[in-house]
């Protein structure tokens, strides 16, 4: 099946041989073609080229971009899309004057949707978790990470990775998922966190791994949670089965989450509200991605990471969504990248390169997400008519979507 675009106003993000990670200045360069086409064969992208050129002919559909963009697919390096319910209560406690961590000591928070989605069966969370991942995919996202740790328990733990991975059978899309049982601690461990250590250690960790049911390695490294040792010992356990970290650091206080990732080759960084020289410093000459998630610092009313003093630090930096039911209820990555522009002082082209080569990377799908580029994913994202790519953020909030293409078909 062949599928042409054509008349494209600009095509974003063209790359022959894209780079796995772009990095400081390089991120305000964003690549494109004027006046394009773009030809998809069966799930990749064949090729593309200026409409003044020859254009493909023997075609089996053609679709006119007049006046339109064509860039690449979001690539949402965190969620944590399986989950149960919601937690507007607490959105409205919080309104209300409570704080998030608060509403996390009286057994709210991640507990609250742990218990929720513990009583929650696997058909019902599946059904739950595909109405979002169809959301966002309308959206705009084609790759998406999925973490757990709203299970707690062996059993919920891999209920919540199975969904993970039957979603991904069943949408063309690409799932990554993360082993996140070190999310919070239960209240049955509250006075023996070790024993949960070692629960997650000797029993989760194997199983998971038999049946091959995570990429990634996650835990929440914050005080109240999971300590920078309790870290190292998570990480090492999990490098036995080969699990690569990918962890939650620096929401609240920076303890040193950032270097204990580093050192273990995390791919990336996630969060990092608060963030010290030092940490700028463990990520210098690594190959870790720090991650930031707006979305969080806008619904959390908490800082927003300084995603400019870490570009301007020469180091790369991804956007993602977050999407989960305490600190982020949205998986809208136009949102996260107009918040990225506004609040963090990213230039349109930034954060279309934090969105998606940087994303791709910061999830292991560099080779075949992310860019333009003959032989990827042909996944990418038709605007409606705008004035210019400055427009998506610029305008926030307002669905400047008309069709997404995932794997050569719209959907
Ligand atoms: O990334 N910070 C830890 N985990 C999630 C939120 C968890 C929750 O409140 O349910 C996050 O913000
Ligand atoms: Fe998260």
């Amino acid at each position: 099946m062949k599928v042409l675009l054509t008349n494209i106003e600009e095509l974003l993000q063209t790359r022959d041989d894209p780079p796995a990670q772009i990095r400081g200045m390089a991120m305000a360069q964003l690549p494109s073609l004027r006046n394009a086409w773009l030809l998809f064969e069966n799930d990749k992208i064949a090729a593309y080229g200026t409409m003044n050129s020859a254009t493909p002919s023997n075609v089996d559909k053609t679709h006119d971009c007049s006046g339109r963009i064509v860039l690449p697919s979001w690539c949402d390096s965190h969620t944590h899309l399986v989950y149960a319910g919601n937690r507007e209560q607490e959105f409205i406690d919080r309104i209300n004057g409570l704080s998030y961590q608060e509403i996390a000591q009286k057994g709210g928070g991640i507990l609250n949707s742990a218990k929720k989605l513990q009583a929650t069966s696997e058909a019902d969370l599946y059904e739950q978790s595909a109405r979002r991942l169809e959301e966002v995919m309308q959206l705009g996202t084609g790759a998406i990470e999925i973490k757990s740790g709203y299970g707690l328990t062996t059993e919920a733990e891999v209920k919540m990775l199975k969904v993970a991975k039957k979603l991904e059978q069943a949408y063309p899309i690409q799932v990554r998922t993360s082993f996140l049982g070190a999310h919070a601690v239960p209240q049955e461990f509250k006075n023996n966190k070790q024993a949960y250590l070692d629960l997650i250690i000797n029993e989760m960790l194997p199983i998971i791994s038999t049946e091959g049911l995570a990429h990634y390695i996650d835990v929440f490294c914050e005080e109240g949670y999971f300590s920078v040792d309790d870290t190292h010992q998570l990480l090492a356990a999990a490098a036995q089965y080969g699990l690569v970290p990918k962890i939650h650091v620096n929401q609240f206080n920076a303890i040193g989450g950032v270097a204990a990732g580093v050192e273990h080759g995390a791919l990336s960084v996630d969060h990092l509200e608060v963030l010290t020289n030092a940490d700028l410093e463990a990520l210098q000459n690594s190959n870790t991605m720090p991650v930031a998630l707006p979305g969080c610092s806008f619904f959390l009313g908490i800082p927003y990471t300084p995603g400019r003093r870490i570009i301007d630090a020469g180091l790369p930096l991804a956007l993602a969504s977050d999407y989960n039911p305490g600190s982020s209820p949205s998986g809208n990555m136009n949102f996260v990248l107009a918040a990225a522009c506004i609040k963090m002082q990213l230039t349109p082209e930034e954060a279309i390169n934090a969105a998606t080569i940087n994303g791709a990377y910061a999830m292991g799908l560099s080779d075949s997400h992310g860019s333009i580029t003959p032989g990827k994913k042909a996944n990418v994202i038709v605007t409606k008519e705008i004035p210019s790519y400055g427009y998506l953020p610029y305008a926030f909030g307002n669905n400047l979507i008309d069709k997404v293409f995932l794997d050569g078909e719209q959907i």
